[in-house]
């Protein structure tokens, strides 16, 4: 097409230029004749050339047509074919639908079949068995129906025999029962008359053991040793009772200690624990049962719990503790004598870690030994303290076990030691200690003399509300505050010493037992001081540092709330007169099972406890 084209449009560019030609020679020899003619002719040819043209295009759009109508036509026949073949494949499809769904039926049949073919053999064979069983069943009721006569016969005299020989056997059993009887009756009395004379060698062997402890060494072993050896009071009979009250019971039950019919060893909101002596149980049973209070008994042998709880030394034990230099073990409850010559002995070997600082005298002139385990100079100083109720034993053992520790092992503990300067009285109450080892077990108080009965509770003595609740006026109370605040010189020692060096101290913390209780401000009512968020915050991280060390839970918040008002306390007086921030009592434990009489081995557990108790607060003071 694109030649056809071109071919025209030079025939045309050919006649223009003819044209062009003739009229520019008008001056030709040509005549106008010929000229009209050839224009004439021109004319025509030009004519014919757009005729030819106009064929031209007319056949394009023609064959254009054409192309497009193809091209329709092979769409529609893809189409088509695609169709179709759609068509077959969904006929193949449902073809092979029907053939599986007919298939399956097939199978089903069978399967069907197959079972009822079963269920019909299993028919027949049961049907079999039945038949067999009845006719077995047949011919044992017929060989039974012959031997019935014979069993029967058999049968009674077998009944006879029977009777005979029961008869026979409940009479030996009879005569085995009473001589089972006799025979315990007699072994009970055996094992109490062993007791008692196992009691007696116990007794005969503490005895023997105090007096080989004082032949040996200080002038305060041989003090003791001259001291009249005073008679051990006996518990023998006396029991530890847990009692269930309720806030109205308390008045009711204060009066049995005072009364003097019982022994107050504890008490919170809603239990009691009461020794009671065994001439006095019937009388406070009866009382208990009177109010309606129930009670369990915790320790029925009160005396055998003594004897258990701190197992005597053996002689190798005492031999090789002899050549250490000092006496302690941590294995058992030591006497003054070894505690205080320990000290010496820490002061005398490590002069550059610790000193001994005597801070004033008891009653009967026994040393108020405070051990100071030095900080860097400058450091904050905190105050510990033991065993100021002469009883709670534990409470020595422990705060001496960490001394050990911090003296003897002290790059152990460098981190948190070399921050604070750290006063320990282990001992707070000597003459009361002693007394509960050679005297009477279950002493609290102090040892002074006079007033109708013995002795001042040191821990109702300290001059913060004193006189208040929870403290008594009358000698012979276990709570007999003294006749004024700090009159007795163990109390009055700690006073002096705290108050000079209230610059430096930051903190007081005295362990007691038992319970498991962090206490802290105030004691002589249900109030708590300004900065009672800091303690309770304080508190309960050395509560969690002492169940990460042992175990054991403690339960952290200010005492008179958790237990009852108590004035002339430590911890209120450190903190409401001397002004020392943290003032904490620390109940360690137990929770009742042993009370005071918590056997030796615990000595250990209990004084890592304390030693990590410590360390906590100390890091609080050091940040101070
Ligand atoms: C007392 O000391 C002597 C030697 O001075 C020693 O043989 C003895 O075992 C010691 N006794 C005690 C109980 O320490
Ligand atoms: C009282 O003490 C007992 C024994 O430790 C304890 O189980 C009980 O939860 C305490 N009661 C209260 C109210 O704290």
């Amino acid at each position: 097409m694109a030649a056809g084209r071109g071919w025209l449009s030079r025939a045309l560019v050919r006649s223009a230029l003819v044209l062009a030609v003739l009229g520019a020679c008008s001056c030709s020899p040509w005549g106008q004749d010929d000229v009209d003619r050839l224009r004439e002719w021109q004319e025509r040819q030009d004519e014919r050339l757009r005729a030819q043209q106009r064929g031209l295009e007319e056949r394009q759009r023609l064959h254009d047509d054409l192309m497009l109508e193809r091209h329709f036509l092979q769409s529609d026949l893809q189409l088509h074919r695609e169709r179709q073949q759609d068509d077959h494949q969904w006929q193949r499809d449902e073809r092979l639908n029907d053939h599986q769904r007919l298939r399956d039926d097939l199978l089903q049949e069978r399967q069907v079949e197959q079972s009822d073919r079963q269920l019909h053999r299993q028919t027949l064979q049961d049907q079999g068995i039945d038949e067999r069983q009845q006719l077995r069943d047949e011919l044992e009721r017929d060989r039974e129906g012959e031997t019935e006569d014979l069993r029967r016969q058999r049968e009674q005299l077998r009944d006879q025999t029977r009777r005979d020989r029961e008869r026979t056997d409940r009479e030996r059993e009879h005569e085995q029962n009473r001589r089972e009887r006799e025979q315990h009756r007699r072994q009970q009395e055996r094992e109490r008359e062993q007791q008692r004379v196992e009691r007696e060698r116990d007794l005969r062997l503490q005895r023997r053991r105090w007096r080989r402890a004082a032949d040996n060494a200080t002038a305060e072993d041989k003090a003791e040793a001259k001291a009249e050896a005073p008679a051990v009071k006996s518990y023998e009979g006396a029991q530890l009772w847990r009692v269930q009250v309720s806030e109205g019971d308390v008045a009711n039950l204060q009066r049995v200690e005072d009364d003097g019919v019982a022994q107050i060893w504890y008490s919170n909101a809603t239990v009691w624990d009461l020794m009671v002596n065994s001439e006095n149980q019937p009388h406070v049973s009866k009382l208990l049962a009177d109010n309606k209070l129930a009670y369990t008994v915790v320790i029925p042998d009160m005396q055998r719990a003594i004897l258990d709880e701190n197992p005597a030394l053996s002689d190798d034990e005492l031999e090789l503790t002899g050549r250490k230099g000092h006496r302690m073990t941590w294995q058992h409850y030591h006497r003054a004598a070894d505690m205080h010559g320990w000290l010496d002995y820490l002061a005398k070997t490590y002069p550059s870690v610790c000193e001994t600082l005597v801070i004033g005298n008891s009653v009967e002139g026994r040393p108020l030994k405070v051990l100071h385990i030095k900080g860097k100079p400058g450091s904050p100083a905190m105050w510990v303290d033991g065993g100021i109720h002469a009883r709670e034993w534990i409470t020595s053992a422990s705060v001496s076990y960490m001394i050990n520790e911090l003296v003897e092992n002290r790059d152990a503990h460098s981190a948190w030691v070399d921050a604070v300067d750290l006063y320990v009285l282990p001992l707070a109450n000597p003459d009361g200690y002693e007394f509960s080892h050679a005297g009477d077990r279950m002493w609290r108080k102090n040892r002074r003399r006079g007033g109708g009965c013995d002795g001042i509770d040191l821990n109702r003595n300290f001059g913060y509300k004193w006189g208040g609740k929870g403290a008594g006026p009358q000698p012979c109370q276990e709570i007999y505050r003294g006749s004024a605040p700090f009159s007795e010189p163990e109390t009055s020692a700690i006073q002096s010493f705290v108050l000079a060096r209230k610059a430096s101290l930051k903190s007081y913390l005295s362990f007691h037992s038992y319970g498991q209780y962090v206490l802290y401000p105030w004691g002589y009512d249900r109030f708590v001081p300004p900065d009672h968020q800091d303690l309770q915050r304080v508190g309960t991280k050395m509560a969690n540092a002492m169940r990460a060390s042992s175990g054991l839970s403690y339960t952290v918040g200010s005492s008179a709330a958790l237990l009852y008002p108590a004035s002339g306390g430590s911890d209120d007086w450190a903190k409401g007169q001397a002004g020392l921030k943290y003032a904490f009592t620390v109940e360690l434990r137990d929770t009742g099972r042993h009370g005071f009489v918590l056997p030796s081995s615990h000595i250990l557990s209990s004084g890592k406890e304390v030693l990590a108790a410590v360390r906590t607060l100390a890091q609080e003071v050091a940040q101070l």
